[in-house]
C-alpha cells in the first residue's frame, strides 16, 4: 500500500472549498443569530464587509443607526470618515475587511455590554481564523480592550504594534472620536491617526511585496 493511501490529505482546493462554506454558514448564523437581547431591538445584523481572502482587518465596537439599517458596518459619518482616512493612505477599502465587535446595534449606541460582547465573540472569533488576516487594527478602545484584555487607555496604546496569536494587532483612535475632536494640529488625534495608518500601510506593504511562499500555507 502506499503512503499516500494511508494518510488523507486534502487537498488545496478541497481546503478552500470548505473554507468558503464555513464562511457563508458564519455569515447565515449572524444573519439569524437570537444569542443576545441586542436582536430585538435591531433592524438587521452586520457581519462585516470585505473579502475572506485578504491580510488587513479592521474591528470597531458595533453597528450604528446607518449600519443597522444598510446591513453594512462602518457606512454613517464615522464610516465615511474612516473611508478617507484610507484613502488617504492608499489603502482600498474593497481590499479589507471590516467588522465589529458585536454585530447588532446597542440601542442609544451605547457601548456594547461584557455579556454581549461574550455571546457575540464567537463569531468575531471565526472570521478571525477563516480570514487569518496578518493584521488587525482596533478602532477604538472597545475592541483594543476586548482583543488585548488590556485596561490601558487607547492614547497610551494607539500607534504601537502588539502581537495577538501571530496577528499584529495595531490601535488607532475610532473615527467617531475624531469627529468630535476635528483639530489637525500637531499632535492632535486626527494628526496621531495619520501617522498610525501610515504605520499600517507600511507593514501591509511589507507583507505585499514579500515572496508568495510565505503565503503558501493559506489556502
Ligand atoms: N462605529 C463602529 O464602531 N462601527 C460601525 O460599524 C459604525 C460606527
Ligand atoms: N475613546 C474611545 O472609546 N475611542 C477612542 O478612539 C478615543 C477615546
Amino acid at each position: 500500500m502506499r503512503h499516500e493511501d494511508l494518510i488523507y490529505a486534502p487537498s488545496t482546493e478541497e481546503r478552500r472549498t470548505k473554507r468558503l462554506q464555513a464562511w457563508e454558514t458564519l455569515i447565515e448564523a449572524v444573519r439569524e443569530c437570537r444569542k443576545c437581547p441586542l436582536c430585538n431591538s435591531r433592524t438587521q445584523s452586520v457581519f462585516g464587509d470585505g473579502p475572506i481572502d485578504t491580510d488587513l482587518m479592521f474591528i470597531g465596537e458595533a453597528p450604528g443607526a446607518d449600519e443597522d439599517a444598510q446591513g453594512k458596518p462602518f457606512v454613517g459619518r464615522a464610516g465615511q470618515l474612516l473611508n478617507r482616512i484610507l484613502e488617504a493612505a492608499g489603502i482600498a477599502r474593497e481590499s479589507i475587511f471590516i467588522t465589529n465587535v458585536v454585530k447588532c446595534r446597542p440601542p442609544n449606541n451605547r457601548v456594547p455590554a461584557v455579556e454581549e460582547m461574550m455571546r457575540c465573540d464567537p463569531y468575531l472569533q471565526s472570521q478571525i481564523s477563516l480570514i487569518q488576516p496578518k493584521i488587525i487594527v482596533c478602532l477604538g478602545s472597545t475592541p483594543v480592550k476586548w482583543i488585548l484584555k488590556t485596561t490601558e487607555g487607547i492614547t497610551n496604546l494607539r500607534g504601537r504594534w502588539f502581537d495577538w496569536k501571530g496577528i499584529k494587532v495595531i490601535p488607532m483612535f475610532h473615527p467617531s472620536y475624531l469627529l468630535r475632536n476635528p483639530s489637525s494640529k500637531i499632535g492632535s488625534p486626527k494628526h496621531l491617526t495619520w501617522l498610525d495608518i501610515q504605520k499600517v500601510k507600511e507593514e501591509w506593504e511589507k507583507m505585499r511585496t514579500r515572496s508568495p511562499e510565505s503565503d503558501a500555507g493559506r489556502n
